[in-house]
């Protein structure tokens, strides 16, 4: 018997592709956003809810205490802001998502919220905001600072700035706009009204001076599993990026994210978890496992996940023994990701736990025959309850390859099974997150 249908969406950056992997895409001014239009068609013709873009804005020292690491193997920079990208994707697609990464803690609420605003009405309905509270080294000096807001103080501003975007957006009322020919009116003022909102962090007026959008707000997906990421989703995200490795603990915080929505008063089917993969799919399960270990085998992948981990935290993950357990350390970046590496209380080594974070924060590990990987798919699934998965490259340096391995490979094995659908249901990425 078939089991549920699961969502899928995938999860990049704008960032350079698998520039000097076996699948390069060649030469060619990179930074003109054509590669990434191509993989949004492919995605499109897969039937993918959305395009996800993480984002960074600073280039990171934090790993040897020097910037070189990330600059000589392009791990976290350069990086370009995915938010005109979407625009650009928009207008080259007609149904698949696009979402970009956008900070809560160092963007105003206003231009946030006018940006968005434009961005889905740009792309007619299908525009998703993933909200970052933004950790990790640099960052604060771009802006003139010497330090950045804790962990949970950073969490208590997303809330309001994300509560004032709310209020922002509905400072249209869905008819304000009449566009009346006999009287001249285009707007009815008697629609359109001030926020006033008065808080800790953040004041604004409004109202925003774009029209009401398609989807009224563009949809809000969250990445961040720490109780104060957990609680803040809860109020707000309609899709969760979610990197807890394994079925059981990927079941585990499904479940308390729904059980948090309804204590926050929400629906437990109004917010998707997608889980974070990185499937490995060729002709044959042994082909597959042979091009897994040539990637992850490699010293460079190591190096990546403890590169990205030292900018996600601020701590200079270089200085420790490879050969023995970490030991505890705080950090105010990302705690969730922090806890998923160290795996304190194992007895695991610093090394063992690299390798087992597969490829940077998958859930599970899929290789094989597209067969094989649709099977493993649709098992996990089973065993967790819902509600999809977010695909990602390896070394998140996506290929023209490796998306058609996706596309034209894993998918259709996946909807031969009836799990992952086979049209759009609806205009908006709304309507397509929430058809199931
Ligand atoms: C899978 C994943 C992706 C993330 N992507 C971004 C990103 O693109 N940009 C960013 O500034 N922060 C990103 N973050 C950081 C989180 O959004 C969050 O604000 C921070 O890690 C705190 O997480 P915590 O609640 O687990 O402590 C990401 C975190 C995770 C786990």
């Amino acid at each position: 018997m078939s089991g549920s249908p699961f969502h899928l969406g995938f999860f990049t950056a704008f960032a350079p592709d698998e520039w000097n992997g076996p699948m390069a895409s060649g030469g060619g001014d990179f930074w003109n956003g054509d590669f990434y239009v191509d993989i949004a068609r492919d995605l499109e013709r897969a039937c993918f809810d959305f395009l996800l873009f993480e984002d960074a804005i600073a280039v990171p020292d934090s790993y040897g205490g020097s910037r070189d690491v990330y600059l000589e193997h392009a791990f976290v920079a350069p990086k370009h802001d995915p938010v005109p990208l979407t625009a650009v994707i928009g207008s080259h697609t007609r149904h698949l998502g696009v979402a970009a990464t956008m900070s809560t803690t160092w963007n105003r609420p206003y231009s946030v919220a006018r940006l968005a605003s434009t961005i889905d009405s740009l792309t007619r309905g299908r525009f998703g905001w993933n909200l970052v509270t933004t950790a990790g080294a640099g960052i604060a000096e771009n802006f003139g600072l010497d330090s950045y807001p804790g962990h949970d103080e950073r969490y208590e501003i997303a809330d309001e700035a994300v509560t004032i975007a709310k209020q922002l957006w509905n400072s249209w009322a869905p008819d304000a706009v009449v566009r009346d020919h006999d009287t001249g009116v285009y707007a009815d003022p008697a629609k359109v009204h001030e926020i006033n909102h008065t808080g800790k962090h953040f004041s604004s007026r409004g109202p925003l001076n774009t029209v009401r959008s398609p989807q009224g707000q563009p949809v809000l997906i969250q990445a961040g599993s720490s109780p104060a990421g957990r609680d803040f989703a809860a109020k707000h995200a309609e899709c969760i990026v979610a990197t807890e490795r394994g079925p059981e603990a990927m079941k585990a915080f499904r479940d308390d994210i729904r059980r948090r929505l309804e204590l926050a008063g929400r629906e437990p089917d109004s917010c998707k978890v997608l889980y974070l993969v990185t499937p490995i799919v060729a002709r044959t399960d042994a082909e597959a496992r042979a091009l897994y270990d040539s990637i992850l085998a490699t010293e460079r992948s190591q190096l990546d996940i403890l590169a990205r981990m030292s900018g996600w935290t601020g701590h200079d993950l270089s200085v420790y023994d490879l050969d023995e357990p970490l030991p505890r350390i705080h950090t105010e970046g990302s705690q969730g990701i922090l806890e998923r590496l160290a795996q304190w209380g194992s007895g695991k080594t610093l090394r063992q736990c690299v390798v087992e974070m597969g490829f940077s924060s998958d859930s599970v590990d899929l290789i094989g025959s597209a067969e094989t990987v649709a099977d493993e798919m649709c098992a996990v699934m089973d065993e967790v309850g819902g509600d999809g998965y977010l695909i990602e490259a390896p070394g998140f340096q996506p290929s023209r390859a490796f998306v058609l391995s996706i596309t034209d490979a894993l998918v259709p094995a996946l909807q031969r099974r009836a799990r992952v659908r086979t049209a759009y249901s609806g205009p908006t990425l709304r309507d397509n997150l929430l058809a199931f």
